[in-house]
């Protein structure tokens, strides 16, 4: 039998395009968890305690930290499957030496497209329409009411990273001006045709605004009462970055009362969210199942970057995306 050198613990169910490219390395032993009702925990442990690099599947799966790397005492490289790792101690990882890598870059288009379908939404009311088509009620036209143009109403961009900066582009073919704000100004505002403003000059002047931090303690709970009670009458509100950034309660109260006219929301908390949560109440909210980074093509190519990740990793070499 051949000599296998390495051991990979997937802690769930990888793309296949991952498990046909480790195939393509004869050193490589990639094993992974089928999850709960398929294999019992104790074999996740048990490959774990053998691990030299951990592949995550992706970033709503448990907290990776110190305990982790107590449990994987072989680990050399952990990469996930996600640009997001708010669910890594990458500070654990830095002390115990052993690198992480996430997936930037190849996501971009595939999540701006859909924080951009959310936009749409919220103007233009899709869902709804399509369920009042559906629901037979069709000529009924008072039931439907109008949307709004997206022409010349200000996008408020909250994380103008590389997400952003793809989300500013397609709603600017829409004529929409796009101010942002982040911690720190881009150097490139006038390439990109978008303006710096403060966080509250961008609460009380969008019209729609789109959430595209990274959840980490300074944005944690960053929308509340008093954020939505500075934004516009009538102003939207997407978020695609983490739940956790939004205070839920507060984003129901601010739709509820009409003061925001619609929300388009791919992340919550909790997630999943419960068929009976009171956001589900609220005719004006358009909720999607963390699907931004869901398509085919995505998520090989964040699958294979995973891959890369561990076999750079297992080298000793940078990996193609380490977090810093
Ligand atoms: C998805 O949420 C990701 O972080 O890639």
């Amino acid at each position: 039998m051949e000599q296998k050198f390495f051991k990979v613990v997937a802690n769930g169910k990888p793309r296949q395009a991952a498990v046909e490219k480790f195939k393509e390395y004869p050193e490589i032993d990639f094993v992974y968890w089928q999850g709960p009702g398929r294999m019992p925990p104790a074999y996740f442990e048990e490959q774990l305690a053998e691990a030299d690099a951990v592949y995550s599947v992706g970033a709503l799966r448990d907290p990776l930290g110190a305990d982790f790397i107590e449990k994987a005492p072989h680990l050399k490289v952990l990469a996930q499957a996600s640009v997001g790792y708010d669910n890594i101690d990458v500070a654990a990882f830095r002390a115990a030496g052993i690198p992480v890598g996430n997936t930037p870059g190849v996501l971009v288009d595939a999540v701006a497209d859909l924080t951009y379908a959310l936009i749409l939404d919220c103007q233009r009311h899709l869902v709804a329409a399509a369920a009042h088509v559906k629901n037979g009620t069709w000529g009924q036209r008072k039931a439907l009411g109008l949307g709004s143009d997206l022409a010349q109403k200000t996008l408020g961009i909250v994380g103008m990273g590389d997400i952003g900066s793809a989300v500013a582009k397609r709603a600017q073919a829409s004529h929409m001006k796009v101010i942002y704000h982040n911690r720190h100004q881009r150097t490139d505002d006038e390439a990109l045709g978008v303006r710096y403003v403060g966080f509250e000059e961008l609460l009380s002047t969008a019209d729609v605004i789109v959430v595209a931090v990274t959840l980490n303690p300074s944005t944690l709970g960053l929308f509340g009462h008093k954020e939505f009670a500075r934004m516009k009458k009538g102003a939207a509100f997407v978020n695609i970055s983490r739940g956790k950034v939004v205070d839920s309660a507060a984003l129901y109260d601010a739709l509820k009362s009409g003061h925001l006219s619609h929300a388009g929301l791919d992340v919550t908390d909790p997630e999943p969210l419960p068929g009976d949560h009171p956001l589900l109440t609220l005719d004006n909210i358009t909720v999607t199942p963390h699907i931004a980074s869901a398509t085919t093509e995505t998520r090989d190519a964040m699958a294979l970057l995973t891959v890369a990740n561990i076999m750079a990793g297992l080298k000793g070499q940078p990996l193609p995306a380490q977090i810093k």
